[in-house]
């Protein structure tokens, strides 16, 4: 993908709806699994030092990354993703690095992430890649009954 072709910026709270839409589409959300994609939990994170970074290719939003205040020296980073038919070429790398670069200057010191491997593994790999360490792992109970392990990462900015 052209670099010039491909911007990442912050989405304002009015700009929301647009986000949730393709989050529903990059997690296969349907309406009655979707206690994740309300707006009034995303503004709720917006409004604790949230930062929703939009990656726009052309103008269009097909790739996003979103997180909120933990404590001071903390920023975790809750949710995000890229649409399917723009994957494997670097959106989430770059929506990664400007999320980091953002979070040095407002001076965190640390970036924290969860995910589940058994159901992210290009999530969970790109992370390790990405100097993040595991630490720690926990049961979670899924909607259907099943339990997976989640992993908690984090790194030093
Ligand atoms: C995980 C995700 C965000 C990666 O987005 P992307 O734009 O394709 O990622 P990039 O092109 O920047 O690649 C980043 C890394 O992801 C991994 N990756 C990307 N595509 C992959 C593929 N087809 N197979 C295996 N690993 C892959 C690699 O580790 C890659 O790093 P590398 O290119 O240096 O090898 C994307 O696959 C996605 O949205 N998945 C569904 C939602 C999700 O998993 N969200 C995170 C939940 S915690």
């Amino acid at each position: 993908m052209e670099n010039n072709r491909l911007k990442i910026r912050e989405i304002s709270k009015v700009e929301i709806p647009d986000a949730i839409k393709i989050s529903r589409i990059i997690f296969n959300s349907t309406d009655d699994n979707d206690k994740y994609h309300t707006q009034s939990l995303w503004e709720e994170k917006l409004n604790r030092d949230g930062i929703l970074l939009g990656a726009y290719l052309d103008g269009v939003l097909i790739g996003y990354k979103f997180g909120y205040r933990e404590d001071s020296e903390t920023f975790h980073s809750w949710m995000g993703g890229v649409l399917e038919e723009y994957r494997g070429q670097k959106v989430a790398t770059e929506l990664l690095h400007f999320q980091e670069k953002l979070l040095q200057s407002r001076g965190y010191k640390y970036v924290t992430v969860n995910t589940v491997k058994s159901k992210y593994p290009n999530m969970f790999n790109f992370l390790l890649k990405q100097g993040y360490i595991v630490e720690s792992t926990s049961e979670q109970k899924e909607l259907d009954g099943s339990v997976v392990t989640k992993s908690s990462f984090k790194r030093a900015l």
